[in-house]
């Protein structure tokens, strides 16, 4: 996994990477390094855990104006400093995101010609390798494309040499941008660490060597063709990086949720006319589309839950969802006349882009819902639908997950109406539905300062169970996955109707028991579900929507929710959930924002 960075400009590299670098903490943070060349001598610092420890015993900084910096999460090689990067071999230096796949080979054979290593990682042969070619007489940028020739596996790499002052950088199946300054050049594993120093970004693809130096840029290919990549523009302003005075990235993401659900609205819905449109999308001919697949991980996969809900019930076409991980391996039955949705925030996710190769190879139409332009997923689909949350920052998803939820659900009226199920009267109706969504979430977040009460008062249990029906079944999982994710309690979800086969043996006095139940047509059923868990004394704490709810007496803790329509209910109901959540981590004292042992984007198997 891990963050990369390099700059190469005028400007001193040292803040510029380190800012970077924080940015891209999410991406892993049990060590991380920095090299700076300054007039022909590199120097290197390296430490075991995070930026910000990196950043002290950097405390006097470095000078220079070209460097490269990385953030690691261990693949090979325990977390150390030993095996922290940048590696070295002679004058060259190197970062790499990814895996070499043939490492133990390559060792072997470079060990024979004198080679020394001084890691455990996979990493350390490439500037080794690199050494090698420049000790035959391959220039620099000749000896790393040589050096990429003879890698399996996958990398963004930044390579710098000690004796000429070019920054290097390649892609293969890890992700990396170049952003492009006013003669300068930075590199990074995502276009949002780089928000603030440029807005100009050109997105490598797979096999592209980027050589830069003395402002100029020059793209070939391991081949050694020369490539031409498009500069795109992206709009993300610098302060949507920062906290803005909240206290973690999470709080403030989960209070940004009723703009970045407007803003995945913007441009797409128009209620005079009762449609929904995609500037940024082609779909082939719907009405041979037989099935739809929906595959995903983490929290992108419980939207997908609420898709196929969604999808199935109003445009009467079976979804199949599946977890990435197990789907890319389980050789589906999938044809030319089927879909596949992958949804991601990164859109970087391995399993998610292994996810969509295998679908491409079977002929199925390709649809991405993702949140980050330029990323794999986004580039290399048929077709994407972009949710406009924003970064995000926070390693636990949230409104990432509601724009998914709400793009989904117009991409549900957009085929609705295509297919002829859904005439303008009634997708008018179900836009002006999700118009009110925003306003909605607003107000529960402006009434939400009870559940750090609550958060308080079940901070101290050790597990909980989440119960949910229907299309909400899914907001009881993800409300589980917040728990777990960030205050470390164990949480379980259970469709409400299953629990008495197999958790209520767990039910006690002890055992909060969360239970999602808006006034739908499960209603009733969860109601005697309620009932069942009050009568093993189980600690209830109802989510609901009506005045009316006949359990609210038998429940410890009631919190209102605004009532919605049946499909729009997961976005409302996930809200204090994540709060919940929030709250119980924070008074914990957990590190919000970076749990232990997660990271945002998970770009190895
Ligand atoms: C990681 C993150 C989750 C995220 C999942 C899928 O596990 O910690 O928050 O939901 O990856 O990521 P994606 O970028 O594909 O949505």
């Amino acid at each position: 996994m891990c963050g990369i960075v390099g700059y190469l400009g005028n400007d001193r590299a040292y803040p510029i990477l380190i800012d970077a670098l924080k940015k891209l903490e999410y991406r892993g943070y049990d060590s991380a390094g920095i090299a700076i060349w300054r007039n022909g001598k590199i120097e290197v610092a390296r430490k075991k855990g995070k930026v910000d420890e990196l950043r002290e015993i950097c405390a006097s900084g470095f000078e220079g104006t070209m460097g490269l910096a990385h953030t690691r999460w261990a693949t090979h090689g325990t977390p150390s400093e030993r095996n922290a990067h940048p590696h070295r071999a002679g004058d060259v230096v190197v970062v790499h995101n990814g895996i070499v796949e043939n490492y133990i080979e390559l060792k072997e054979g470079l060990r024979k010609d004198g080679h020394k290593f001084l890691s455990d990682t996979d990493t350390e042969v490439i500037p080794h390798l690199i050494t090698n070619h420049l000790n035959k007489g391959a220039d620099f940028a000749e000896a790393v494309r040589l050096s990429l020739a003879e890698i399996t596996g996958s990398y963004a790499l930044g390579i710098i040499h000690e004796k000429d002052r070019m920054l290097i950088a390649a892609k293969k199946e890890s992700p990396l941008v170049l952003g492009i300054g006013d003669g300068e050049f930075f590199v990074a594993s995502d276009a949002p660490a780089l928000i603030g120093r440029t807005n100009r970004f050109i997105f490598l693809e797979d096999n592209d060597i980027a050589v830069m130096k003395d402002g100029s840029l020059r793209l070939m290919d391991v081949e050694g063709n020369e490539v031409e990549r498009k500069v795109h523009v992206l709009h993300w302003s610098g302060a949507m990086a920062e906290k803005g005075g909240y206290k973690h990235f999470m709080l403030k993401e989960i209070f940004e949720q009723p703009m970045a659900i407007s803003d995945t609205l913007i441009g797409r819905v128009k209620e005079e006319q009762g449609e929904v449109e995609f500037e940024e999308l082609k779909l082939p001919g719907l009405k041979r589309i037989k099935r739809i697949w929906m595959v995903a991980c983490g929290t992108s996969y419980h939207a997908c839950l609420i898709g196929k809900q969604m999808l199935e019930a109003n445009l009467r076409i079976p979804v199949e969802v599946d977890i990435a991980s197990e789907f890319r391996y389980r050789d589906p039955i999938m044809g030319r006349d089927e879909m596949l949705i992958l949804v991601s925030q990164s859109g970087e996710t391995a399993d998610t882009i292994a996810a969509m190769k295998e679908g491409k190879r079977r002929g199925a139409y390709v649809l991405s819902v993702c949140n980050v332009l330029g990323s794999t997923l986004a580039r290399d689909a048929d077709g994407v639908i972009f949710t406009h949350a924003g970064p995000e920052i926070g390693v636990a998803s949230t409104k990432a997950f509601t724009t998914q939820v709400s793009a989904l659900y117009l991409l549900m009226l957009h085929m609705g109406r295509k297919l002829g199920l859904m005439g303008n009267e009634v997708v008018r109706a179900r836009i002006a539905d999700i118009k009110k969504i925003p306003h909605k979430l607003q107000t529960l977040l402006d009434g939400a300062g009870s559940i750090e009460e609550l958060g308080r008062k079940y901070m101290g249990f050790k597990n909980f169970l989440y119960l949910g029906r229907g299309i909400n079944f899914p907001i009881a999982l993800e409300g589980a996955l917040k728990l777990k994710e960030i205050s470390y309690i164990h949480a379980e979800a259970y469709a409400a109707g299953e629990m008495k086969h197999g958790p209520i043996a767990l039910i006690d006095e002890n055992m909060p028991v969360v239970v999602v139940s808006p006034n739908d047509q499960t209603y009733k059923k969860t109601c005697s579900n309620v009932e069942e868990v009050a009568a093993r004394r189980g600690n209830i704490l109802l989510f609901k929507d009506t005045d009316a709810h006949e359990m609210a007496a038998k429940a410890n803790v009631v919190f209102h929710v605004p009532a919605v329509p049946y499909d729009l209910q997961p976005i409302v109901h996930i809200v204090p959930l994540q709060l919940f959540a929030y709250h119980i981590a924070n008074l914990l004292g957990t590190d919000v924002d970076q749990p232990r042992n997660l990271a945002k984007s998970v770009t190895v198997e």
